[in-house]
């Protein structure tokens, strides 16, 4: 079945007295258990499609299905159980929470969901241990590395064992062996957790860890591999 489905999508932004077309008639199906990557150069939507995937933005015109609901009809509470329940981030410069341990960074969205106690702290051990992070549980994010950041990263986009995991330029901050481990660890979680991911990248040597690319160039699928 289809994950998402996003039909005939655009996204319009006014900037002074002109508009910036940043998508123009998207089409994209994913399917639950794909590892797909969106590529192209910088400004070619690729932040903006992701976004509206996760319904952290809306399209200016056409649809978005998620799990077989219309996002467009849902009022702003059940949009925001949505993107709670259904969809982790991880993000170009990895977004924790300074104050937090390491811990408590992954713990957070499950706190949020209100998972109870003694279930949460078990899966965010196994989520740590998975990522292999599990000796700085009690660290906070400025004692880690910027690999050792992203992993953290992951691991909070999987607390509420998400559908869909979006990830924006996960390796853009991270140098390239660090980035090769990030998307080795993605590809594990994708194989062996069945996590569908959606991945944004404009190093054409982390496609090679895709399943399927989708090129954008001027707001417009290029092509698909
Ligand atoms: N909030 C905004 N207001 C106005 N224009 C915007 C806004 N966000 C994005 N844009 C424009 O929309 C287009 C697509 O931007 P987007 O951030 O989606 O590109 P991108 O492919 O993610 O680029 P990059 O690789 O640099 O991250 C660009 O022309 C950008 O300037
Ligand atoms: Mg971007």
């Amino acid at each position: 079945m289809a994950l998402i489905s996003l039909e005939q999508v655009t996204k319009d932004y006014p900037l002074g007295k002109t508009t910036i077309h940043a998508l123009r008639g998207v089409d994209i199906t994913i399917d639950e258990g794909e590892f797909t990557a969106v590529a192209g150069p910088s400004g070619c939507g690729k932040t903006t499609l992701l976004n509206i995937v996760g319904c952290i933005d809306h399209p200016t015109a056409g649809s978005v299905h998620l799990d077989g609901q219309q996002v467009e009809v849902l009022s702003d509470a059940d949009e925001a159980g949505l993107r709670l329940h259904k969809i982790g981030f991880v993000f170009q410069n990895f977004n924790l929470i300074p104050v937090l341990t390491v811990e408590e960074n992954v713990a957070f969205p499950a706190v949020l969901a209100g998972t109870p106690k003694g279930e949460r702290r078990d899966y965010v051990t196994y989520l740590l241990d998975a990522v292999g992070i599990s000796e700085y549980a009690r660290h906070r994010p400025d004692e880690l590395s910027g690999g050792q950041r992203q992993r953290v990263a992951v691991a909070r986009a999987l607390v509420n064992r998400p559908s869909l995991v979006i990830a924006d330029e996960p390796t853009a901050n991270l140098d390239s062996e660090t980035g090769d481990r990030i998307l080795d660890l993605m590809r594990t979680l994708n194989t062996r957790d069945s996590v569908t991911f959606l991945f944004s990248t404009h190093n054409p040597e982390i496609l090679r860890y895709a399943g399927r690319t989708i090129r954008l160039r001027d707001g417009r699928i290029e092509g698909t591999s």
